[in-house]
């Protein structure tokens, strides 16, 4: 392992801009929110300034609105679309109009109890930017109060071709997109990225938030994609959690008052993606109140969003075994036993080292160790196979999409080696 860890270094830095890590050269040019802020556990292994920099350079392109934003366009560079001109954010930097996954706060608290020395100086900005963040993701995305978070784009959940959002998207209308150039299927292998018909569907949501200016009022009323899924839901629970915890330590008490108030409300409001169909947490699409029943990866995290109840946790238990049967590497992104499972194609089926690690944080803190390490064993081995690739298919172990992959190394170097 001495030598998959040098290599894991290696990419960190050749993926290092100055302040920032891109996900993986070519595929993904620029800062992307949740990647850079789980690489920076990665970083932290060896370097702790340039891990805290990563949360500080994400932070710092925060929109006014407290938004943080999924992309950042730091610098210009061809070969992406859609770019800043599609988004047309009116952020300098330019920005993506969405946000993604908020893990930051999470990985802040990791990194605040990890590593050395007095950390009040640095953190104290970060946890106001993450109170605003958090806060917006109350205001802009739950503005009726119900405890759950939509997302207004599949790009915005982090799992862009999941199957659950098949369903909320026939009900966008493509019939004005046009015709566009795709940059990702001329780097990765078609079969592993998602389908023409999905960027159709992408970029009508692109237009649709360009066309309102990306107000979030407007688009919390009329955007036709408007879905509530677990994953979001749980690591925003989570990362209030790790928030509260840190205004504490940080002595700021009137965010660990909004947090712990935002944290309540999201305790609650998770139980209405509890389905008794499928005994999980499912996508709910909160346009048309109609349940997806059919689990992903993201409905373990309901354990890492925590706490879960016994028999939840006893029914998520046997059904992460089920899976584990009909395939040789946990987790795999989507129901195994569904006819949209695909093993290869992105969030269809696909194993993600950074899901993983969050599915076996949940699971040690409920006292399943042995289930944590399986997770944890199958991660290592996947890599050890196939290299530090974006994915994985849990049937044959082979890597998909991009290589040289920032998460996965870092989960590599800080958690699964
Ligand atoms: C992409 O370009 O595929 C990204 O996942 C969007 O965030």
């Amino acid at each position: 392992t001495a030598q998959l860890d040098d290599e894991a270094r290696h990419i960190l830095r050749a993926n290092d801009k100055e302040g920032y890590t891109v996900p993986t050269k070519g595929l993904y040019p620029f800062q992307w929110n949740w990647d850079s802020a789980l690489t920076a556990l990665g970083i932290a292994t060896y370097d702790a300034n340039r891990a805290w920099q990563e949360i500080e350079k994400l932070l710092s392109a925060q929109w006014d609105n407290g938004m943080v934003p999924h992309i950042v366009f730091w610098q210009h560079e061809e070969g992406y679309f859609p770019g800043p001109g599609e988004w047309q954010s009116g952020q300098t930097p330019p920005t993506s109009g969405i946000t993604q996954p908020p893990v930051a706060a999470t990985v802040v608290r990791q990194l605040a109890s990890s590593l050395p020395g007095d950390h009040g100086a640095r953190v104290t900005p970060m946890l106001h930017a993450l109170d605003r963040w958090h806060q917006w993701f109350a205001d802009a995305r739950d503005p009726d109060g119900r405890g759950v978070v939509a997302i207004m784009h599949p790009w915005e959940s982090g799992r862009d071709n999941l199957p659950d959002w098949d369903e909320p998207l026939s009900h966008v209308d493509t019939s004005t997109v046009g015709t566009f150039l795709r940059r990702d299927t001329q780097i990765v292998n078609e079969a592993e990225r998602p389908q023409n018909h999905d960027y159709d569907h992408y970029m009508a949501l692109v237009q649709f938030g360009r066309n309102c200016q990306w107000d979030v009022k407007t688009i919390a009323e009329t955007c036709p994609f408007w879905v509530a899924e677990p994953a979001m839901n749980a690591i925003l629970r989570r990362a209030e959690r790790d928030l509260v915890a840190l205004a504490l330590q940080f002595n700021l008490p009137e965010i660990a008052r909004r947090a712990t108030a935002r944290l309540a409300r999201l305790g609650q409001g998770f139980n209405q993606l509890w389905s008794d169909d499928a005994q999980g947490y499912v996508t709910l699409n909160l346009r048309h109140d109609k349940k997806d029943n059919r689990l992903t990866s993201g409905s373990w995290l309901s354990l890492y969003g925590g706490p879960e109840n016994d028999n939840r946790a006893k029914a998520h238990y046997s059904t992460l075994m089920e899976w584990r049967r009909k395939i040789s590497f946990t987790v795999p992104s989507f129901d195994p036993n569904d006819a949209a499972f695909d093993d290869i194609r992105y969030w269809r089926g696909p194993v993600w080292a950074m899901i993983n690690w969050m599915i076996a944080t949940g699971l040690a803190e409920h006292g399943r160790h042995d289930l944590a390490e399986m997770i944890a064993n199958d991660t290592a081995a996947l890599i050890a196979k196939s290299g530090f690739r974006e994915y994985f298919s849990p049937v044959t172990g082979q890597g998909g999409g991009g290589k040289d992959f920032s998460w996965t190394a870092a989960m590599w170097l800080y958690w699964a080696s």
